[in-house]
């Protein structure tokens, strides 16, 4: 038993998606989650950049005294979870990869396509993954042109969203692909639009949110670190950037139960 919170980390306000996966699925863990903010978006940084910010990030948590760490980030992932686990090796460290695996497992036709940011669609533990999973399998690498920025602009519900969302989705209608990856914690925030955009045609979109909610829940167990039974869970926001950022954090989370 430990009633320590899990910290979660994020660029921004995407890793939320997974925050609220774990609220659902753990309920009564305290959560501790950090979106970076000031660096924010990192898909087109350098892996020594992000890995900076992982590392900075990380050991902020640490410094809160949390029991788990979860890389609520596709691209921190992609460019450090090596580092992060060889920096702590004794804290769990969890972290989020496109979802490859289930989208190849499952696909009918034989394509799919990973929409994620430029960093993680070139990373090395993607193609791996891809290598690994995807043998004879075609996949479209699709960036999500201005997702990430219409999410932290909290303009999920706009026109300039909707707008941006069928610039890229609407190439792949006909693209013979079954399943569309939600390969950045960002993207859910606009899955309404995608799943419109993609209606009818029987083209499926996978997230790898709850799985990675299952993951922590695995981990809780396994290192024996569950809260007690009945607790009551506590919730605090940090940020790099500036309060009026931290509080819009907050205030998104609080929207999301
Ligand atoms: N939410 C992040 C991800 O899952 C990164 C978005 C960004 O900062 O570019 O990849």
């Amino acid at each position: 038993m430990d009633c320590r919170s899990i910290g979660v980390y994020d660029s921004g306000l995407g890793g939320l998606s997974v925050w609220r996966e774990l609220r659902h699925r753990v309920s009564n863990e305290s959560l501790i989650y950090l979106g970076d903010g000031k660096n924010c978006p990192y898909g087109g940084r350098t892996r020594e950049q992000i890995t900076g910010f992982a590392l900075s990030a990380v050991e902020r948590l640490v410094k809160e005294d949390v029991k788990m760490v979860v890389v609520g980030c596709n691209t921190a992932t992609t460019a450090a979870i090596e580092t992060l686990r060889e920096r702590w090796p004794d804290m769990p460290i969890v972290g989020l990869e496109p979802a490859v695996k289930p989208a190849c497992l499952a696909t009918q036709t034989g394509r799919i396509a990973v929409l994620a940011t430029e960093h993680s669609l070139s990373s090395d533990m993607f193609l791996r993954t891809a290598r690994h999973y995807a043998s004879g399998i075609e996949v479209l690498k699709v960036v999500g042109r201005d997702f990430v920025e219409i999410v932290e602009a909290n303009a999920e519900h706009t026109p300039r969203a909707e707008m941006a969302v069928r610039r890229v989705i609407e190439p792949l209608l006909g693209s013979g692909i079954d399943k569309v990856v939600l390969g950045c914690t960002h993207y859910p925030f606009l899955r309404e639009h995608i799943e419109r955009v993609l209606s009818g045609s029987g083209i499926d979109v996978i997230d790898s949110g709850e799985a990675v909610a299952r993951r922590v829940e695995w981990l809780l167990e396994r290192y024996d670190i569950k809260a007690p039974e009945g607790n009551t869970p506590t919730f605090k926001f940090l940020t790099f950037a500036d309060e009026e950022y931290r509080k819009r954090i907050e205030y998104k989370a609080k929207q999301l139960l």
